[in-house]
């Protein structure tokens, strides 16, 4: 069976309720952000929320390193993360689906490399990054949203801030300029820790709000609340057939 690893965060604290989270959290580079989830409903899924119980670890308070770490100990061969963003491009609506393949890293300070001292671990200096979101999983999320009928931007740049506080509007001009469509706080370390362990990865982001300067000012957590509860249904839709969609293409039993 072919296991999967889905990261949730504020755009997606839970897949179902029936998840059982029965698998441990400890890893040698400390616990991650919570225990690993299963769900009957989801087989081969294992689900992480990105911001532990209660969404109580800001952005640069996640350990990256735990969490990856712990899916691929448990044996996940893809990792699917879901981010909310802030939209950059003028054409991006609250509400819309972003799958990026480019993303740049504005982030400081977070413990983001397997390369300091794991225990035992292999050398992970001048990994290539330079394709940060694995090329067939984009297309496998692409090929899951036209059979979930639910539609999504194929492409785009995730600039990914330190936070947890939002950006100034001429930040977002600074990302805008630098070529940014989406802006979030939680893709890196993440996608840079899943190319060193060899975990193809791929994000879906849900854009929650007008990124600072683009919109009215603001952004409320009302406002990002609604948006979660208005984009889960075709988050989850589409989670479910990319799912199918990698089992299939690894030769298992349909469920
Ligand atoms: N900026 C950074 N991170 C975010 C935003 C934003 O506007 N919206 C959701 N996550």
């Amino acid at each position: 069976m072919t296991s999967i690893g889905i990261i949730g965060g504020t755009a997606l604290l839970e897949l179902d309720a029936e998840w059982r989270a029965d698998l441990e959290s400890a890893t040698p580079f400390g616990a991650a952000s919570a225990p690993l989830t299963r769900s009957g409903r989801w087989p081969g899924v294992l689900f992480l929320n990105r911001h532990g119980a209660g969404a109580r670890l800001l952005p640069h308070q996640v350990n990256y390193l735990a969490n990856l770490w712990l899916l691929r100990e448990q044996g996940v061969e893809a990792v699917l993360a879901v981010y909310a963003v802030g939209g950059v491009a003028p054409e991006l609506r609250v509400g819309d689906l972003v799958v990026p393949d480019q993303l740049i890293d504005y982030t400081w300070g977070r413990a983001h490399t397997f390369a300091d001292g794991a225990p035992g671990h292999v050398a992970v200096s001048h990994v290539d990054f330079a394709e940060p979101f694995d090329e067939k999983l984009r297309r496998v999320l692409a090929c899951a949203a036209t059979r979930a009928r639910v539609a999504i931007h194929a492409g785009g740049v995730y600039g990914c801030t330190q936070g947890p506080r939002l950006e100034t509007a001429a930040e977002i001009d600074r990302l805008a300029r630098d070529g940014c469509t989406v802006v979030g706080m939680t893709a890196m370390p993440e996608a840079a820790l899943a190319r060193e362990l060899g975990l193809p990865f791929a994000g879906l982001s849900l854009v929650v709000n007008p990124a600072a300067g683009r919109g009215p000012p603001g952004p409320t957590v009302a406002g990002w609340e609604q948006a979660v509860a208005a984009g889960r249904g075709a988050i989850t839709r589409l989670l479910t057939h990319a799912a199918a969609v990698l089992r299939e293409e690894h030769g298992d039993q349909a469920q």
